[in-house]
């Protein structure tokens, strides 16, 4: 296999040695391919961030919700969010117990509430509404309150979670009325909770919106924990040198801030962080196959499989992902130029690369779409009827496992039920 523009996966050494051209001829292409190192690393850095006892990292699962993925991030002692029964039902089966699940949810209904208490998970509400309905299901429960910081950031509008324009979180205003419905049901307010939003290089909004956190968490005597939340970035534009998160003026500043709660509230408390592209970004990468190589109206289309059915993020967020090609044959070309990569789907916003500049493509060629493991599969759907491809995980012997089979036709044929003209 004919590595062209490789030097991101080479340095990770990514695929131990396996040709990627033969793991989509085994598994099907497109194909999720997940690095076992790389997770493994990933898990110990953010365990390592902060150097106080009581600190948990609770993985993000809604990232990655594969079982063998939340296997490995189970083994190296990390903890889960969870926001739907489903994640919290695979969080199980990867031998996460209850009280290793937060149940970070939004807008969810009583039926929900009843299975988080019967399973004995740890509930995070993020409305008054939401907290007294909890208070109904389950009067004298323990429960933690999400307050929205009053500052957010992110990669993209849609995934900042604080501030202002934001569905989630209370108002810090509102601690009072948090107050009586804790009152009024008997709860346990044993944490409190912010999440600034996804996608940051640089801690200053995290720690200003944590800094928020403080005022509100010292009209609760109660309080066990603080929960500063997850949106720890990864450089998605490594091709151009982008640089990694600083962890370790990271983890500083996090110690910093703790120390400084703990001190303002005068007892030392638990601290949880909940990354979630953080641990699972790095370790994926999106393999497809080049079908078509055409010129149109002047611009250079590369057409492959990879439609957004199976990547949201490009189309979703305007989303950068560096973009590898590989080849079977000896390169025939030295030639680089700008081209657009797209997928298969029946819209002309199905763009995983605008005139982006690569080697020269043709039919036949792979292309590895890298840091797909974070917001990949999970956001995938069988839009036009396509079906979510197979998973598999190079394992740390070198080996490639198949964690997640491609769907069937017969999966989903299968939901349909017909009316029956006769
Ligand atoms: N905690 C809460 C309450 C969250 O809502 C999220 C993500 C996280 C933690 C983890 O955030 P992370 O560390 O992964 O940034 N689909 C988007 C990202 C959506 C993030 C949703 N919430 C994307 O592909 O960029």
């Amino acid at each position: 296999m004919n590595k062209l523009n490789s030097k991101v996966t080479d340095e990770m050494n990514f695929y131990k040695g396996l040709n990627p051209g033969q793991l989509l001829k085994e598994f099907g292409s497109p194909l999720y391919v997940y690095n076992e190192s790389i997770l493994r690393d990933r898990c110990r850095e953010m365990l390592n961030l902060v150097d106080y006892n009581e600190f948990t990292v609770s993985f993000s699962s809604k990232a990655n919700s594969n079982l063998a993925v939340l296997e490995v991030v189970q083994s190296e002692g990390l903890k889960i969010d969870a926001m739907s029964p489903g994640e919290a039902l695979i969080g199980f089966k990867a031998g996460f117990r209850s009280e290793d699940i937060l149940y970070v949810c939004n807008n969810i209904a009583v039926e929900e509430m009843k299975f988080v208490a019967e399973k004995g998970m740890i509930i995070g509400v993020d409305s008054i509404s939401q907290l007294r309905a909890w208070g109904k299901v389950n009067p004298g429960g323990k429960v933690f309150v999400r307050f929205n910081p009053g500052i957010g950031t992110g990669h993209n509008e849609k995934v900042i979670t604080g501030g202002e324009n934001t569905k989630f979180g209370i108002d810090a205003e509102d601690v009072k009325e948090v107050a009586n419905a804790v009152k009024e049901f008997n709860l346990k307010l044993i944490g409190i909770n912010q999440h600034v939003g996804s996608l940051f290089m640089k801690g200053d909004v995290f720690i200003e919106g944590a800094r928020n956190l403080i005022e509100t968490a010292k009209k609760f005597d109660s309080i066990e924990f603080i929960n500063l939340g997850g949106g720890f970035g990864i450089p998605y534009n490594k091709q151009n040198g982008e640089l990694p998160i600083d962890l370790e003026e990271m983890g500083k500043m996090i110690l910093e801030l703790i120390n400084q709660f703990n001190s303002e509230i005068g007892r030392s408390l638990k601290y949880i962080i909940e990354p979630g592209r953080y641990i699972a970004a790095e370790c994926g990468v999106l393999l497809g196959q080049v079908n078509t190589v055409k010129t149109s109206g002047g611009k250079k289309y590369i057409g492959t499989d990879i439609g957004f059915n199976v990547l949201a993020r490009p189309v979703m967020y305007d989303s950068y992902h560096d973009i590898e090609v590989y080849r079977e044959c000896e390169a025939c070309s030295e030639k680089h130029e700008k081209v657009n990569i797209v997928g298969n789907i029946c819209e002309s916003g199905d763009v995983i690369a605008a005139e982006r500049m690569l080697p020269e493509i043709f039919e036949d060629d792979i292309i590895a779409v890298l840091d797909a493991g974070a917001y990949g599969h999970v956001m995938s759907s069988n839009y036009n009827f396509r079906l979510r491809p197979a998973e598999v995980l190079i394992r740390e012997s070198g080996e490639a496992v198949l964690v997640r089979e491609r769907d069937t036709i017969c999966d989903i044929l299968n939901k349909y039920k017909p009316i029956g003209f006769k």
